[in-house]
């Protein structure tokens, strides 16, 4: 919920200098009337974010656009609000204490003032407390897992010493101090009224810090043997397992950097995978997966490799992962599932076979169709007509959690093609209250009356002009045959319409229909001069109008064609994937010509 006026909004967004903000995180350099930088929120070797001081920001090869709120919300993983506070802090802006705060917000805000800043001392101190003497078997414990001393210094992990109350003797004093220790997760008790004592006793602890890098709460894990072997930080006032990853602050800028996020499912796991230089790797805090988490991780990032035991349990981990990622799913969200073999974990894998070897195993992590597959196929004989239809069946609610209508349509193909079902019976999954947008492009001009520009036939509407002027085949020659017409006759139609053209033929106005291929061809022609009603004097920028449109909807059907095959097959060299961008580029740059040209109008 927005808690600020636009009006300050609007003021805020006005006096922040957008190039000073964007400029911390990317070089820019002048270019034109704007500045250009090597984008930050995809990997790209060639600049193509482009940022104007008065616009705002764009990214021309992965589409990330906007103003210096959505710059600070999406670099920094910030919500509004808090993008809000930001800039308002960086330009100096006053905040209006806006509906003024009730006595128990005021409490509330103090106390997690408090609370925070004595998970930070207690923080160090178990820090201390390990490099203490009596830190020296949790510090062997540490190095026998295979940590070098500086990822346990940088990642802050600590050790609780054993006793009852070394705690509560260190920061316990009073009754209120006790208080304090356990509303912060730090110290329980029995029952209600018995003694306090310390939570972690003998245990290596591991920070949990939220997105703003403050320690929240901790995990902590015997050396030894013993139950429960980890044991984390209650839910309190600011800790809360399902909406917090293990590592996320630390791992962020690797996360950016990288262009993907690996989550695992144990503290060791991350700890050890950083250990080998797999840095973009945060872990759930032994809950399972949830909407938060995901959440938390788009903001970071579009490309998300799950990883997990490759036992019952992982699987069901797993699909809880996979049930989550297709709700809501938008476009330009990845995700992959790496199964690991039965009985070992990250830690394991990356110990034996190191950085290496699991950037490897997450280069070969299933796509969310053939984990679908893998998994609703189970029990299933995808090889006969009744196990494919049934998977298909079984397949149709999760793919109807999609959000983004192409998307659904994509997955719901790419799952037909792996199943050998004809596309019409993988077609039309829709969610149930919600109706896919149409992709359209609005003519300039309507040609024929009665008719919605959407509504309009751009390819008939083309051959129609074409057919009305021929000269317009043999001038504009180069950007027809450019074109891939979705019907096929009126493809054909084409190709036969820019041979006559180059063959210079002089039909002074008119094709003659006895001249058409096939007398389908000539009676369709007719059909097409009949249907589509044309003004004559605005010919040429009609015929502008209808190749831009069919032009876009050429490079977009080719970009979804690659986006299918990136799907099915994967892009490991990310060829496909910089083909994609290309013409993404290219459809912009033809859009660009429209709106230049109706301007000039
Ligand atoms: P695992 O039992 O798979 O252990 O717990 P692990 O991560 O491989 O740990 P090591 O290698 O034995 O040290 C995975 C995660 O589940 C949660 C913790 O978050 C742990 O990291 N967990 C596990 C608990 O919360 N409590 C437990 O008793 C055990
Ligand atoms: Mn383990």
């Amino acid at each position: 919920m927005p808690r600020y006026p636009d009006t300050l909004i609007d003021l805020i967004r006005e006096r922040v200098d957008l190039l000073e903000l964007v400029g911390r995180r990317v070089t820019l350099k002048k270019q034109g009337t704007g500045w250009l930088g090597l984008c930050p929120f995809h990997n790209e070797k060639t600049p193509s974010f482009s940022v104007r001081p008065d616009k705002g920001y764009k990214c021309f090869g992965c589409g990330e656009g906007g103003d210096a709120f959505d710059f600070v919300m999406k670099s920094r993983g910030m919500g509004f609000n808090e993008a809000v506070e930001e800039l308002a802090a960086m330009t100096g802006i006053p905040l209006p204490r806006d509906a003024p705060e009730d006595a128990e917000t005021v409490r509330r805000g103090e106390l997690r003032r408090r609370i925070l800043e004595l998970l930070a001392a207690v923080r160090s101190w178990y820090q201390e407390e390990l490099t203490a003497p009596g830190g020296n078997p949790a510090r062997r414990y540490l190095a026998d897992r295979g940590l070098k001393p500086e990822t346990v210094q940088n990642e802050g992990v600590g050790y609780a010493p054993s006793g009852w109350s070394r705690l509560l003797d260190r920061f316990g004093g009073g009754e209120a101090a006790g208080e304090l220790l356990e509303l912060a997760g730090l110290v329980t008790r029995k029952a209600p009224g018995e003694r306090l004592y310390d939570r972690f006793r003998d245990r290596i602890v591991f920070p949990i810090h939220d997105l703003k890098g403050r320690c929240v709460g901790f995990g902590g894990r015997l050396m030894g043997p013993g139950e429960p072997k980890y044991l984390n930080s209650p839910e309190t006032e600011v800790f809360q397992k399902g909406k917090l990853l293990y590592g996320l602050e630390t791992a962020r800028e690797a996360i950016r950097k990288s262009g993907a996020a690996i989550v695992v499912e144990g503290y060791m796991d991350r700890l050890s995978l950083v250990d080998k230089g797999v840095l973009p790797v945060v872990a759930t805090l032994g809950t399972a997966l949830t909407p938060d988490h995901l959440r938390l991780l788009w903001q970071q990032t579009r490309r998300i490799h799950f990883c997990f035991d490759g036992d019952a349990a992982g699987e069901k981990a797993a699909w809880r992962a996979l049930e989550l990622f297709f709700d809501g799913l938008e476009a330009d969200r990845h995700a992959t599932f790496l199964f690991l073999p039965p009985g070992e974990d990250p830690d394991d894998v990356v110990r034996r076979e190191g950085a290496e070897g699991f950037a490897r195993r997450i280069e070969g992590a299933i796509s969310p169709i053939e984990f679908l597959v893998r998994r609703l196929g189970a029990g299933l004989n995808a090889a006969d007509p009744e196990g494919r239809a049934a998977l298909m069946h079984r397949a149709r609610p999760l793919l109807a959690k999609v959000k983004d209508p192409l998307l659904r349509e994509l997955y719901a193909e790419s799952l037909g093609q792996r199943l050998h079902i004809p596309s019409r019976f993988s077609q039309g999954i829709r969610p149930p209250e919600t109706r896919p947008a149409r992709v359209s492009f609005p003519a300039s001009r309507p040609v024929q009356r009665g008719q919605t520009p959407s509504q309009r036939d751009h390819e008939q509407a083309l051959l129609a002009l074409l057919l009305r002027h021929p000269r317009l085949a043999r001038e504009r020659e180069e950007e027809l045959s450019r074109l891939q017409l979705e019907n096929g006759q009126l493809a054909a139609l084409l190709t036969e319409l820019i041979e006559w053209g180059q063959q210079g033929d002089d039909i002074a106005g008119r094709w003659p229909p006895e001249r058409f291929s096939t007398p389908e061809m000539a009676r369709r022609v007719q059909e097409i001069l009949a249907a589509e009603e044309l003004s004559p004097d605005l010919a040429e920028e009609e015929f502008d109008g209808c190749l831009i449109s069919v032009h876009v909807k050429t490079l977009r059907r080719e970009r979804m064609n690659l986006m299918r095959r990136i799907e099915l097959e994967g892009d490991h060299d990310q060829t496909l994937t910089s083909r994609c961008r290309a013409l993404k580029l290219e459809e912009r740059r033809v859009l660009e010509r429209k709106i230049v040209r109706d301007e000039a109008r």
